[in-house]
């Protein structure tokens, strides 16, 4: 498995960083009523910025990243009473059916394949789980600097399509944030981040 962020880990808990990952895990909890019980799932979950904010108030977290190194960094911030579960690997390599919550921040652009990626969460969550995905909207590639990505971005209404397909109910799509970022030389470009919020029926 090719580990894309192995240079970036160790720095990755910057001011910038925590500061977006908090944007997004307030959006996420005006949004998303947690419970005691709540087993979840975080698909990406890097360095454990947004599901070590969670952790507290539900159950137990399975934190799925393909990063070595960005887990390395998780592991260095968990006690060995914390309730979790780290698969290095796929969202694919997690297999019981026992899932209440799943999120996700800044990782499906990583994904290649989000029909099948949606198929798998659909198997693994319980009824009336929740999905919560944070990402950006379609983009023409510069926030990766042209690098091969598998997604620029998400169009938002053709994402909710393919939850819609799986069988999910999408309740909501917005903009909770927008990133002014200088990829290109002299050039501030605004790239807006979206939250997408389903249910299994
Ligand atoms: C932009 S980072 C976001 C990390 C974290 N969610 C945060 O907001 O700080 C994307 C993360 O997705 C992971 N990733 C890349 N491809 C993935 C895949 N196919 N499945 C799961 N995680 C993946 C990367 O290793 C990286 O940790």
């Amino acid at each position: 498995m090719i580990d894309n962020f192995a240079g970036r880990a160790a720095e990755w808990d910057s001011a910038e960083k925590i500061g977006m990952t908090n944007i997004f895990v307030n959006e996420m909890l005006k949004k998303v009523l947690l419970k005691k019980d709540f087993k979840a799932l975080e698909v990406g979950s890097g360095t454990g910025l947004v599901g070590l904010q969670i952790l507290p108030s539900i159950n137990s977290i399975v934190f799925e990243d393909t990063s070595e190194a960005m887990l390395g960094v998780l592991r260095g911030k968990l006690s060995n009473k914390d309730s979790v579960e780290i698969i290095h690997g796929e969202v694919f390599d997690y297999q019981k059916q026992d899932i209440d919550l799943v999120f996700s921040c800044m990782a499906f652009h990583h994904i290649p394949d989000i029909d099948k990626a949606l198929a798998h969460l659909f198997d693994i969550t319980k009824a009336n789980a929740t999905i919560v995905v944070g990402d950006i909207r379609s983009e023409d590639g510069s926030f990766h600097r042209f690098e091969p990505i598998p997604h620029c971005g998400f169009d938002t209404d053709k994402l909710t399509e393919q939850f819609q397909k799986t069988g999910f109910d999408v309740l909501t799509a917005f903009t909770y944030n927008v990133l002014s970022r200088e990829r290109v030389k002299g050039e501030i470009t605004d790239y807006e981040q979206f939250m997408l919020i389903a249910t299994k029926k």
